[in-house]
């Protein structure tokens, strides 16, 4: 082989090892952080929920996302970093296992694996992604409650409209577009779930890209939304 033949060998040895690297590490788009209202989704559950609610959002999930496609589903641990136990008083407020309060840590196990693996390199290992959340709901202020409480939106179980329910999530998220999930049951429609949607460094809110379409069952109507 002479030495043209050994350059270009090289070269394309090399622009393989970028291509794998780099396809490895783009996996997702954006970031959804979704939050649910708990007296919602333990009306919503098949069997009832165990133990009392508080009207509050708590945190469903952080999830790594696409534009279009399936969204990344238990990608490959690269960094084994487990949740540090310091970490567990905060994610029992912030992140509890409303369906069963025994058992946080199967809820928080099975969103890790299915999602928050997806999400590297921003989140480097499984610690990282809790920590990522605590700061997220607490430091960064996207409680979701707390935003539509500072716009007067109080959990009375008042029957909403879909628009003062956007306002008031963008007047929170340097008004960016939310995604709203509701379900109905005997003509009455609740508030289920509220995500907020950014870039996939976590650097700023964007409009969140995939809302629910027309026939999902998911879909919130534009009124009488129960809060
Ligand atoms: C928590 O749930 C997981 C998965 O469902 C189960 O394997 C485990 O035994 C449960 N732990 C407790 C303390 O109930
Ligand atoms: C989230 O906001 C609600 C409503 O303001 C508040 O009651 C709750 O304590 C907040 N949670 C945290 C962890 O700050």
């Amino acid at each position: 082989m002479g030495i043209t033949g050994m350059i270009s060998m090289i070269t394309m040895v090399f622009s393989l090892l970028v291509l794998i690297l780099s396809s490895s590490t783009v996996g997702f788009d954006y970031f959804q952080f979704t939050q649910q209202y708990q007296p919602a989704v333990c009306n919503f559950n098949p069997t009832p929920c165990k133990d009392p609610t508080d009207k509050l959002f708590t945190v469903h999930g952080l999830w790594p996302s696409n534009n279009v496609g399936g969204d990344p589903e238990s990608c490959k641990i690269r960094n084994h970093r487990t949740r540090a136990k310091a970490l567990e008083p905060q994610l029992e407020i912030i992140w509890p296992n409303v369906l069963d309060r025994t058992n946080h840590t199967a809820f928080w196990r099975r969103q890790w694996i299915k999602h928050g693996t997806c999400g590297y390199p921003t989140i480097q290992n499984e610690n990282d992604y809790f920590e990522t959340v605590v700061k997220m709901y607490i430091t960064e202020k996207q409680n979701v409650s707390k935003i539509l409480s500072n716009a007067k939106i109080e959990p009375d179980g008042i029957k909403r409209t879909l628009a003062d329910l956007e306002i008031a999530i963008r007047s929170g998220t340097d008004n960016k577009k939310p995604k709203f999930k509701c379900q109905k049951k005997r003509r009455v429609t609740e508030l289920v779930e509220v995500t907020l949607c950014s870039d996939k460094n976590r650097a700023h809110f964007i409009d969140c890209p995939n809302p629910f379409q027309p026939g999902s069952p998911y879909l919130c109507p534009t009124n009488n939304i129960l809060y």
